[in-house]
């Protein structure tokens, strides 16, 4: 009999097709929603294997109620959706799949950076509304990214193909990071700083940090204040690094300039949030790694780790290799 498993959302069906020849496999796909919790507790109880994304909450009391599960593959690099030391507490495994959606990330990072600083959505809109009457000298200027100074929030390997992109812009990179990183510095010319010089110097900061307890509202009110009038926020990493509140005030009363933001503090965002009344706010629906090649390529990650850990090798990137 081969091993069951859960998948909680429609998956390309190649890769639906690859879990299917090791393993007996149930999907979520009445919808393409987050599977109800009253139903994922229901399938979890005789699974061997979860493979999920990031919208699902895999805490202690859904662990609890699966006895035979030996790993849960997220198809996210982010697993904060995951209490991790529940899972190696059981002696679950958990994966996750970076690397694959490194530059697609870094892409969305830089298209985001860029639409942000040169207010592309909402010229966009102007000239979609009937507003354009003429050229004017003034009119819906920006802040220029070539030469610019941009400092990184956490220099992981996203952050680090960031930094080729600014280099193309002829940016002067700064960095904050739990740990410094040297290499890095020197391959690329970029300067480690504390995070106050890091909001005080920068014209762009960008959030590239996993969200753990530590980074919860790392940006607040605070760490608004000490950036520059002209400065531009991104942030394309999780919601609650950046506090909402905080921000929606810093960009209403022009403490920053603008604001680019790719994930938010509750997902899907509704679209009476206040931060969305704000023409100094881009908004994306959490797009960073939305290539088709990439999405193919994260799903098909993540079934390869499911498959090697039911088949008893170790996958490829886990996130609690003490497990
Ligand atoms: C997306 O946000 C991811 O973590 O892969
Ligand atoms: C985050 O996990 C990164 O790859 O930067």
């Amino acid at each position: 009999m081969k091993p069951k498993v859960y998948v909680t959302r429609q998956i390309p069906d190649e890769v639906l097709a690859m879990i299917r020849q090791a393993c007996e496999v149930r999907v979520w796909s009445e919808s393409d929603v987050p599977v109800p919790r009253d139903v994922l507790e229901r399938e979890i109880a005789d699974v061997e294997g979860l493979y999920c994304l990031l919208t699902d909450q895999v805490d202690e009391a859904l662990l609890e109620r699966a006895p035979r599960l030996k790993i849960v593959s997220n198809m996210a690099v982010g697993y904060n959706n995951i209490d991790v030391e529940a899972a190696t507490r059981r002696g679950i495994m958990v994966t996750n799949t970076p690397d694959v959606l490194t530059e697609t990330t870094a892409d969305l990072t830089f298209a985001l950076l860029m639409a942000t600083a040169r207010r592309l959505l909402e010229a966009s809109d102007y000239l979609r509304r009937g507003d354009w009457q003429t050229w004017s000298p003034m009119l819906l200027t920006g802040q220029d990214v070539f030469g610019s100074t941009l400092g990184i929030i956490g220099m992981g390997r996203i952050g680090e193909a960031l930094v080729r992109r600014a280099k193309g812009f002829n940016m002067n990179v700064l960095y904050y990071n739990r740990t410094r990183k040297e290499k890095t510095e020197e391959a690329y010319g970029i300067r480690y700083t504390d995070m106050n010089e890091l909001l005080r110097m920068s014209d762009f900061v960008c959030v590239l940090t996993p969200y753990t307890p530590q980074t919860h509202d790392l940006i607040g009110a605070a760490e608004l204040r000490r950036m520059k009038p002209t400065a531009v926020l991104i942030n394309t990493s999780r919601g609650g690094i950046v506090n909402e509140d905080a921000l929606y005030e810093a960009l209403r009363d022009g403490t920053i300039w603008a604001a680019g933001l790719d994930v938010f503090e509750r997902e899907p965002v509704v679209p009476d949030h206040p931060l969305l009344t704000l023409p100094n706010l881009v908004s994306l629906p959490h797009i960073g790694s939305a290539s088709v090649a990439t999405r193919i390529q994260m799903a098909r990650l993540a079934a390869n780790q499911l498959i090697d850990a039911i088949n008893g090798h170790r996958p490829a990137h886990l996130v609690n290799p003490n497990v």
